[in-house]
């Protein structure tokens, strides 16, 4: 096992892990100096490309955000999530991640998980791919959003499949809108890091879309805190820009040859 992934799986009960997503390079710089983990989320289906659900993103999309993104990062962990369709069995998995890894240069693959590809996981696993787990609302999988875990009965399926999923060999799991004492129970039942999206502070860390929290994206469900409004800081910008030209006010001459 890779030490940056070792060290990861170790802050488990000892630090609150700091995980945030990126597309490209210049986020990414920014988000290495204080993230453990950066996500190549397909979440960029929705935010770059709008499209309205992350199943049209393709393997090569994936692949050259990625590529991007991994210039940007020396010190945290990069994991790009693997489109649907493209892990639907062991070869094909294991083929695509290892496509994804040599391409991008990240460390780690997600695929969003349950007790039916646990066998996969540990396939790629053993292949010598380190993965990440995601259960809960898997929007691949998922057309409608709802909380999950809420009765017991589907509560103790999401921890029998965190546990197969961790059994396989994942590193750590996403745990995405999963409700508040569900995400305890699976979190102390596990010895590999949860990283909760809507899930509670009863994670071991935390991931949001990057687009959201910085208020660039528009979607701003409950579990999203908006830390700034960039949206706003851009138009704000942009005007100045429009006047500065309308009125001669730029370029200067200190800005031409
Ligand atoms: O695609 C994504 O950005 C994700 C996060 C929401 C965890 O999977």
């Amino acid at each position: 096992m890779k030490k940056k992934i070792f060290d990861f799986i170790k802050k488990k009960n000892k630090k609150k892990l700091v995980c945030l997503t990126a597309y490209s390079k210049n986020i990414a710089k920014i988000l290495d100096k204080y993230c453990d983990l950066i996500l190549v989320g397909d979440s960029l289906a929705n935010v770059l490309y709008g499209m309205s659900n992350t199943r049209s993103i393709t393997l090569d999309m994936m692949i050259k955000h990625s590529t991007s993104v991994s210039l940007g990062v020396k010190k945290a962990i990069s994991v790009v999530d693997m489109p649907k369709n493209t892990y639907n069995n062991k070869s094909q998995a294991i083929l695509n991640a290892k496509k994804i890894i040599r391409k991008s240069k990240c460390d780690a693959v997600k695929i969003e998980s349950n007790y039916k590809n646990s066998n996969i996981i540990k396939a790629m696993t053993k292949a010598g791919i380190e993965v990440m787990g995601h259960i809960g609302y898997t929007p691949q999988f998922k057309n409608k959003f709802r909380p999950q875990g809420i009765k017991r009965k589907e509560q103790k399926k999401l921890l029998a499949d965190a546990l197969l999923i961790q059994k396989a060999g994942a590193f750590a799991i996403v745990l995405e809108c999963i409700e508040i004492k569900s995400a305890l129970l699976i979190t102390n039942k596990l010895n590999i890091p949860t990283i909760g999206i809507g899930s509670s502070k009863y994670c071991d860390g935390q991931i949001l879309v990057t687009d959201d929290m910085l208020g660039l994206s528009g979607f701003y469900p409950k579990f999203v805190k908006k830390y700034v409004n960039l949206n706003l800081i851009i138009e704000k910008s942009i005007q100045k820009y429009m006047r500065d030209i309308t009125k001669e006010l730029f370029p200067k001459k200190n800005n031409s040859y």
